[in-house]
Order: structure tokens, then C-alpha cells, then sequence
């Protein structure tokens, strides 16, 4: 009985009165919650293996919505959100949990359909603008109908006599039925053109990143439905004149044959960088140990790393294989009496690796230690252990190596770095918080009722982890603004 009553509680105290008179309806209450956080993904001609967009679609898998999003597999999100924020962040609140097991208990009533919200307009063209150039894959991709995933980078010059300095990179999938992420990097070495060559396939196949050493060459990336990083003004990266960008694409099991010819939109600084960003990255060098899994056992590994002058960290890039489990990522301060969590993974999911934005900068004192924890399951406990039985693995590329790296983007610390946003650009928005489209009163109401909110608050407007008279005064500054 006593696990019950955390979930009476937040029924009673936030749910509508209607909630309480269990008459949770599709049209109503669970639209909403599948519009905003699933149909991005799951509709027609998107990623998710089914849509969900209407009622018998979403009653149809009632139990199963239930069962993923209770368990947290759905939305995909793997860094915990108690830990550390980051932009476009997709997580369910346990009031939206709620809602949609109070609807599969109720027997899943479909309701007033002019209780609908209706299907959000989902954006179809570049989400930054207009770019300044495009670059296309050379040639379509075929990916085959048998059911496997595939990786594959993608070789594409950039500017071959001038630098160019960038604010953000979109990558735009040419097929989205079967591109599942997309990670982005720098050649200027030629390594990634050679390794092309060689290959009789447009691109080359890589399991692991771009197939070379790809220290400092991480440089963004994309999954289904998520928000493009614009640099704020006077920081951005300068690509050298020469320098290729590499596209690795992750493709999707599929049972038909499917072509893909992915772009990117490039979009340069409209003033001169002032702040190049930069990359750096713990790997097997800042290990206490070998990196070696031995079969059958589950390792720990811990890195660490000075940090020599003050950074603004712009974002965090864990990345391992498939015996990989978990991350911890953290700086301590020289008397660990300071902690600042930077990203925890509590269950890894190489499907689902991501490349992870802070809402603003965050800045990392001189004197601080970076700390990267991961722990690998080389066991056959492990489900996503590539070798049955487990064998003896070692740090490599190939689908049956392991790795241990943290890429870091940043900049040299700025006074007032801490307040400056990296959320994608439209102010307006940020306050609409009922997602009907406009900043009003309902919107303030929302936030009325989310006052004092500590954690996982759903008004937190300015993403400090709390209600406050800060988030009010920014909802007030947009007020009446459509989206
Ligand atoms: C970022 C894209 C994305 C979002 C957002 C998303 N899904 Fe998924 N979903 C997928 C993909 C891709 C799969 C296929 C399995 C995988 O790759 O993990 C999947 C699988 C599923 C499955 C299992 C289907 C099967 O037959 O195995 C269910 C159920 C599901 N999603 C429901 C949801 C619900 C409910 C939400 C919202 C709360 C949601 N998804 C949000 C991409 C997404």
C-alpha cells in the first residue's frame, strides 16, 4: 500500500479536479502529452517504428506507452535529469506518468475530440534559418532492407581555399525512416578522404566514431527532434580552409531498401569569432589503469584531468561501446569540499548516445579536476554484450572494442559566462508553457502553481531547477507574444 501514496499525492495535489474524478480522456489529457513528447518521432515518415497521432493509434499501444514511459525507455533521454540539465532535454514529469496510467487503468476513454489540442506544427524547413551554404552528401546512400543497423561516415569538403567561421551546423537527414543520430566531426588531415577512397561504397562503414583517431574531431550532432546549437555572438569555430567535415550516420534496421542523401546546412558567424571554441577529451591515458575488460567481469574505470584555467563548458559528449553501462561525469574543486555534476548516465544506451548541451555556459574553475567514471559489464548478464560467450576486449574501434572517452567543448571563461543561454533563439517561446502557442494568463496561472517547485519542475522557465520570481519576470517579459 505505502507505494501508492507518493502517486496519490501528486494526483491530488496537482492533477485537475477532472483527473481526480478518474475521467482521464485521450482528447483532453493524453494528447497533449503524446503530441509534445512522442509524435516528433513517431509519425509517419519519422524514425519511431509506429506513428502516434491520433486516438487509435495511441490506444491500440495503451499498455505498451505505459509500460515504456513508466520505465523511462520513452522518450529516449539517458542522462539523468536529478543530476544535471541540458537543452531540449526530453523527459516525462511524474504528473505526465501519472495521466497516462491513470488513462490505460481507466480503460483508455477516447473523450470529447474538441478537447483535442490538435497535432503541433512540426517544422519542416532549416529550424535556424536561412544557411549561408549547404553541404550535401556527395552521392545517395543505399542503405539494404535487412533488418541491421549501419554505420557510415560521410566525407564532405568544406571551403577549399578560405577559412570559415561557423555559429551552428544543422544536419537535415535526407530519409528520416532510417536515420536514427547523426555525429558530426573535422578532418584536416585527409585520413577520413583516404579511408573513402578505399571503400567502393559512398562513404565508409565505421562502428565506432569516424574510423581514426578522432581525438578534438567531435563537433556536434543530431538525433530525431532535437533543437540545433547556435553559438552565442563573438564564439563560434573556425573549419580551415581544406578541412573536411565528416558525417557519421546511424541507420536504422529497416525491412525494404532505403536511400539517403543527408545535408548540412551551414550557418556562419555573423561577427568575427572572438571566442573559438574549443575541444578537448579524457580518454585511456587519463585512466588510474590498463583499459582492458576481461571476460566475464564488471570494471570501473576512473579518469581524471586538470583543469588548468578557467572554461565555460558548451557541452559534453560521453562516449563508450556496447559493453559500456554507465557514465558519471563531475569536477571537484582542489579541497573536494565543491562538487559540479556535470552529466550521470545510469544506464547506457549506445543507440542512444547523444551530444549533450548545457542550458548556459558552465563555468569550470582553474584548479578544479574533471572526473569521468564508466563502468562496463563484460558479462552475459549484459544484453548488449556483442560477443556470446564474452571474450577478453581492448580499447579499438570495431563493434566488439571497447572505449572510454568525455569530449568537452568550451571556451576560456568570460566574467558573466554563467548567465549567457545556449537555448535555441526564440525568447518568446520560453514562456508559453501550456503550449497552446501564445504567453498569457494561463501560462502565469501554470506557473502560480508551480511556485517554490525544487525539482523536475515543470514552470521552470529559466532551467535553474526552481519556480521563483525569476521566472515569472522572464514569462512577464514575453507575455503576449504568439510562438
Ligand atoms: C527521439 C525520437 C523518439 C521519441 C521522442 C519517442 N520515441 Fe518511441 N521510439 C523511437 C525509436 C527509434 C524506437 C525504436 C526502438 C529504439 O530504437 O529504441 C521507439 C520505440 C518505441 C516503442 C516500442 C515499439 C516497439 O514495437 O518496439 C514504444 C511503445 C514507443 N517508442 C513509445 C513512445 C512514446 C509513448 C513516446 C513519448 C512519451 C516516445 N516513444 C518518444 C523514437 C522515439
Amino acid at each position: 500500500m505505502r507505494t501508492h501514496l507518493p502517486l496519490f499525492f501528486s494526483l491530488l495535489t496537482t492533477l485537475p479536479a477532472a483527473l481526480l474524478a478518474q475521467t482521464v480522456t485521450f482528447h483532453a489529457d493524453v494528447a497533449p502529452i503524446i503530441y509534445t513528447h512522442c509524435t516528433e518521432c513517431h509519425r509517419v515518415g519519422e524514425i519511431g517504428p509506429m506513428p502516434l497521432t491520433n486516438y487509435a493509434e495511441v490506444a491500440a499501444y495503451g499498455e505498451f506507452i505505459e509500460y515504456v514511459t513508466s520505465t523511462g525507455y520513452m522518450p529516449p533521454w539517458t542522462p539523468d535529469e536529478s543530476y544535471s540539465h541540458f537543452v531540449g532535454e526530453r523527459v516525462l514529469t511524474d504528473d505526465e506518468k501519472a495521466t497516462l496510467s491513470a488513462w490505460v487503468a481507466a480503460g483508455k476513454p477516447e473523450g470529447d475530440p474538441a478537447d483535442n489540442p490538435g497535432l503541433p506544427a512540426f517544422p519542416e524547413g532549416s529550424q535556424v534559418g536561412t544557411p549561408d551554404l549547404v553541404l550535401p552528401m556527395a552521392e545517395p546512400y543505399t542503405h539494404g532492407g535487412d533488418m541491421t543497423d549501419q554505420y557510415q561516415v560521410f566525407v564532405l569538403p568544406a571551403a577549399p581555399d578560405n577559412d570559415l567561421a561557423i555559429r551552428a551546423l544543422e544536419v537535415r537527414p535526407g530519409n528520416r525512416n532510417v536515420s536514427h543520430h547523426a555525429i558530426l566531426g573535422l578532418d584536416v588531415s585527409g585520413t577520413a578522404a583516404n579511408l573513402d577512397a578505399q571503400d567502393p561504397d559512398p562513404g565508409y562503414e565505421s562502428f565506432g566514431s569516424f574510423g581514426f583517431s578522432a581525438e578534438s574531431n567531435f563537433f556536434g550532432g543530431w538525433v530525431p527532434g532535437a533543437m540545433t546549437v547556435e553559438y552565442p555572438p563573438g564564439i563560434g569555430r573556425t573549419v580551415p580552409a581544406g578541412a573536411d567535415i565528416l558525417l557519421q550516420m546511424h541507420y536504422g534496421p529497416s525491412p525494404i531498401d532505403e536511400t539517403d542523401q543527408t545535408e548540412i546546412n551551414v550557418f556562419f558567424s555573423e561577427e568575427p569569432i572572438e571566442r573559438e571554441v574549443q575541444t578537448t577529451f579524457m580518454g585511456p591515458q587519463h585512466l588510474d589503469e590498463f583499459f582492458y575488460l576481461p571476460a566475464n567481469q564488471v570494471r570501473t574505470f576512473h579518469g581524471t584531468m586538470d583543469v588548468s584555467t578557467d572554461v565555460s563548458m558548451i557541452s559534453i559528449v560521453p562516449h563508450c561501446h556496447l559493453i559500456g553501462v554507465s557514465w558519471d561525469v563531475f569536477a571537484t574543486s582542489p579541497d573536494n569540499q565543491d562538487t559540479i555534476p556535470l552529466i550521470s548516465i545510469p544506464s547506457w544506451d549506445f543507440n542512444w548516445q547523444g551530444f549533450f548541451t548545457f542550458p548556459t555556459l558552465t563555468k569550470i574553475p582553474a584548479g578544479y579536476t574533471l572526473h569521468g567514471i564508466a563502468s562496463y559489464d563484460n558479462t552475459s548478464a549484459n544484453p548488449f554484450n556483442p560477443n556470446d560467450p564474452p571474450q577478453n576486449v581492448t580499447f579499438g574501434e570495431g563493434t566488439t572494442d571497447e572505449m572510454f572517452f568525455v569530449f568537452f567543448d568550451y571556451v576560456l571563461y568570460q566574467e558573466g559566462d554563467e548567465t549567457v543561454s545556449l537555448e535555441p533563439s526564440d525568447p518568446s517561446c520560453v514562456g508559453d508553457l501550456t503550449g497552446d502557442g501564445v504567453v498569457s494568463v494561463e501560462d502565469m496561472l501554470f506557473l502560480l502553481s508551480d511556485f517554490g517547485c525544487v525539482t523536475n519542475c515543470a514552470a521552470d522557465v529559466d532551467l535553474d531547477n526552481a519556480v521563483t520570481i525569476a521566472d515569472l519576470l522572464q514569462l512577464l517579459s514575453a507575455f503576449g507574444e504568439p510562438c
